[in-house]
């Protein structure tokens, strides 16, 4: 497809998008958050008084989300490369989250208590080309899955953002000791033509 082929398709694919029109009018920030809805209406993972560390956060659908259900005596921490704008209940970090400093100051923010739930929905700039993309991916599943294995307490929650592609299988079969119960799930607002999926991995063993 050519760029401009491109941008029209991509247009078009907005103005008919559903879910964009309803996040507007309901006033979330990203129409992703409907995907955190839906697995939070199968699964309860948010909870009142919960810590929630958000990676990929901006524009800040998921955080904005998690913030409701957590209330005051939760905490929420929203993690990207780009700026999130302030939101109430919710700190910010804005950085790689593959530097070694920006995996420092989330375990600060934690300080000695663990985490209830680690959700990641970063994704790398695509290019289009599998072979880039793919190993890009999971990349950053593999840095989210880390830290996730690192701070939860028993019983917390993992979800995270794959593609289906090559190193899907060995990631899920990485971490299926670690976890009572992993689903891979594709809500509803998560585009068909897309390899997107989301793990959602709960009951982190001891
Ligand atoms: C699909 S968006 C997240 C949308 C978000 N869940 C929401 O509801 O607003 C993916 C995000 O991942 C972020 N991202 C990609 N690579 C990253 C990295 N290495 N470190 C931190 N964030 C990253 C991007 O900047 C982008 O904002």
């Amino acid at each position: 497809m050519t760029r401009r082929r491109d941008r029209r398709h991509w247009r078009r694919r907005q103005g008919d998008d559903p879910y964009l029109a309803r996040a507007r009018a309901e006033g979330w920030r990203s129409r992703s958050v409907y995907k955190l809805i839906e697995i939070q209406r199968r699964e309860r993972l948010l909870r009142p008084g919960a810590t929630v560390i958000d990676l990929g956060a901006a524009p800040g659908g998921w955080s904005q989300y998690a913030a409701s259900l957590v209330g005051d005596k939760g905490r929420v921490l929203a993690v990207d490369l780009l700026p999130v704008d302030g939101l109430a209940g919710v700190d910010r970090i804005q950085g790689d989250f593959g530097d070694e400093s920006v995996l420092e100051a989330v375990e600060n923010w934690l300080g000695d208590g663990p985490a209830d739930l680690v959700m990641s929905d970063m994704a790398p700039n695509i290019t289009g080309i599998r072979a880039v993309d793919q190993p890009r991916a999971m990349l950053l599943a593999e840095l989210a899955a880390e830290l996730a294995l690192k701070t939860l307490r028993p019983g917390g929650a993992f979800v995270c953002k794959l593609f289906h592609g090559e190193g899907f299988d060995e990631y899920l079969r990485a971490l299926r000791p670690e976890f009572e119960r992993l689903r891979v799930r594709k809500p509803a607002a998560s585009r068909p033509e897309s390899r997107e999926t989301y793990l959602v991995a709960t009951a982190r063993k001891l």
